[in-house]
């Protein structure tokens, strides 16, 4: 049986995973062969995992924006790239043909290099959801520069953070965003950042709001004004190794400050493609809508490099779903006829609470795919998903991946391989997953869970975590032998199903954002009077996890409302507002072994609102803080 690019059938699914499982290099040699590459490479892949050291296509040489924008000019260039729908439903549309998307990337990509910007520099880019953000990753890697997306609802010490890790030359920005009814300041975050931040030589500014701002000689300067300065936008593409670093993401782990996970050039290109490609059985034509902000991998793998290779129109969103009401997702769908939607379930969740009043008279008759992505997604949602937006014809992807795998790992292929409802189902060609219990032993058959590793190389896993080589082994290629650890948890069904359950480690999933506990505490911590926390997740109706938070505070509590509202501050300015717990409970001692670590478990339990089994408290320093804590749950 031979399978095609994209499969077709059950049966070429199962072809392709065989070829890709007996032959991998053969598999994706041929899957690459659809790229546009100015020098083939010399070999497909070179691995191991324990330095870990992991090279695809190498030798290879291309430009990535080459492969979104120039291929397609032949054929496409009058079509749609980015459709991009305001924040103001009363604010026009903007329309970007692949010819205009590929003038306006070179134009800026001129820019760039105007304002010093080389390949190999790191480029900060903080802007809300608008077609120039895209524009700016696209200019960049045009150039060979590194991009790395801070997502607009950071902190400017969160920003400070990512630009003095990667040393960032420039910032991208814009005097600030809209969000719903909201306007968000982001020039002024970025002012606050940059005290702390020295490396940064030049800021970049859109102007997107026309609020204030204030612009420092020498180092702002307008997009705007420099666009006007470019006489010629021709911009030749920079052409860079397959293994050149394309991108920086930071992302959350258990321990310490956000990690700037690494991804290269010609394996992401690739992997992008084939899953966007597959995942949702793309066709020419297809209007598509990811609902992700590119501040996060999935928006810059399947709103911007993923579609746009595949020479697809893919539709971006500056506002929130619920603004000016519940039904904007659905009136954009309607509105544009989107035939493939990929959204979050903590969306899907906030939106049933609504009710159907705004999904009826909506005409979503052009949906064809349905998807989900960023946590599990519980049977409901996936029900109400399926029955009031799908209406039971549109097959739902559950899509599971996450910022070090650059693409969707294990999913159903939409209308292909069998769905089933809160379950990813099936690995993609190329991927081989593998659970193992505690101690490492592969946990075999069917019927069973364990911790879920993946046992060899696709072609966009995380390379390294910038400037810190050793946290990438560690974090990933440490815990278990010769395998990356993926840090959740799954269930294997008698079909082989997966069904991701969560973390395993001490990361949260809240609203499908993913924040380190260590990280919180730390900033709990900075409050003053705050002596000692620990946060834990818990179930919550909406965003999935809840952060809640036990604090040990030395001071006045006699107003203990304005001081958790405080503490929630602290936690808003140090990290950002994603990150505000949810409850706070002041204790007078932690829950701690003799050696002085935190029990988590017994917290999660309690947190939870399981008081009366709470396993093993024996070892406890002082057993008897268990009970005052239990009793002042909130
Ligand atoms: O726990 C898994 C969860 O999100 C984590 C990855 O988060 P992040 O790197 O921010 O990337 C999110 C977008 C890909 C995973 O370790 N997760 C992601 N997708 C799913 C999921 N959990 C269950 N089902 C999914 N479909």
């Amino acid at each position: 049986m031979s399978y095609s690019y994209q499969v077709k059938s059950l049966e070429e699914y199962n072809a392709a995973y065989k070829k890709s499982v007996e032959d991998p290099e053969g598999f994706w040699s041929a899957i690459a062969e659809n790229f546009l590459w100015r020098k083939k490479w010399d070999k497909v892949l070179n691995w191991n995992f324990t330095e870990p050291s992991i090279k695809w296509f190498e030798g290879g040489k291309l430009n990535i924006t080459e492969n979104c924008l120039d291929r397609h000019l032949a054929t496409k260039a009058d079509q749609p790239a980015i459709v991009w729908e305001p924040n103001d439903p009363k604010d026009n549309k903007v329309v970007l043909t692949y010819k205009e998307l590929h003038f306006k990337v070179c134009q800026f990509a001129h820019v760039l290099k105007n304002n010093g910007v080389k390949k190999g520099d790191r480029v900060c880019i903080y802007m809300p959801m608008v077609p120039e953000l895209a524009i700016a990753v696209l200019a960049c890697a045009r150039i060979g520069a590194i991009h790395s997306v801070v997502f607009g609802g950071f902190s400017a010490q969160s920003i400070a953070d990512r630009i003095q890790d990667a040393q960032c030359s420039t910032v991208i920005t814009a005097d600030g965003g809209f969000r719903g009814s909201k306007v968000i300041p982001l020039k002024a975050v970025i002012d606050d950042a940059l005290i702390s931040s020295p490396s940064v030589k030049k800021v970049i500014v859109l102007s997107r709001t026309h609020i204030p701002v204030s612009m420092i000689n020498g180092r702002d300067v307008w997009w705007s004004e420099e666009i006007n300065k470019v006489q010629n936008a021709d911009c030749p593409a920079e052409i860079m190794d397959s293994e050149d670093m394309l991108f920086i993401l930071y992302t959350s782990g258990s321990t310490g400050k956000p990690k700037g996970v690494v991804h290269t050039c010609g394996g992401y290109m690739v992997y992008t493609n084939y899953t966007f490609v597959n995942v949702f059985q793309y066709q020419p034509g297809d209007i598509y809508f990811c609902t992700a902000d590119i501040g996060w991998i999935t928006g810059h793998s399947y709103i911007v490099y993923g579609p746009l290779s595949a020479g697809a129109t893919t539709l971006m969103f500056e506002g929130i779903p619920t603004w000016p009401d519940a039904g904007r997702f659905w009136e954009i769908v309607d509105k544009y006829k989107v035939n493939i939607l990929y959204t979050a379930p903590t969306a899907i969740r906030s939106l049933m609470g609504f009710g159907l009043d705004f999904v009826n008279g909506k005409n979503l008759s052009s949906l064809r795919v349905l998807g989900t992505v960023g946590e599990p997604i519980n049977e409901e949602a996936w029900h109400w998903y399926d029955d009031n937006i799908g209406k039971k014809k549109c097959p739902i992807v559950d899509t599971w991946w996450q910022t070090e795998t650059a693409g969707v790992l294990i999913s159903n292929i939409a209308g292909i391989t069998p769905q089933k409802p809160a379950h990813a189902t099936l690995p993609l060609p190329g991927i081989q997953p593998i659970l193992v219990d505690e101690k490492g032993d592969e946990v075999k058959g069917n019927g069973v869970s364990g911790n879920l590793c993946i046992k060899f190389p696709w072609p966009s896993i995380i390379r390294t975590t910038y400037g810190d080589h050793e946290r990438c082994r560690q974090n990933y290629f440490a815990t278990y032998k010769n395998l990356y650890f993926t840090g959740d948890g799954a269930l294997r069904d008698e079909q082989g199903n997966y069904r991701i359950t969560g973390r395993v480690d001490d990361v949260l999933n809240v609203s499908g954002h993913r924040i380190g506990t260590a990280e919180v505490e730390n900033a709990i911590n900075m409050h003053t009077g705050v002596v000692e926390s620990a946060v834990v997740g818990y179930p919550h109706d909406i965003k999935g996890q809840g952060i809640y938070a036990f604090v040990i505070f030395n001071g006045n509590m006699d107003d203990k409302e304005l001081l958790k509202h405080g503490i929630v501050q602290t936690v808003a300015k140090v990290i950002g507002a994603i990150a505000k717990p949810d409850k706070i409970q002041f204790v007078s001692g932690l829950p701690k072994t003799r050696s002085g670590k935190i029990m988590r478990r017994i917290l999660r339990k309690i947190a939870e609102g399981e008081t009366s089994n709470l396993g093993d408290t024996t070892t406890l320093l002082d057993p008897a803080v268990v009970e005052e804590i239990k009793n002042g749950r909130i």
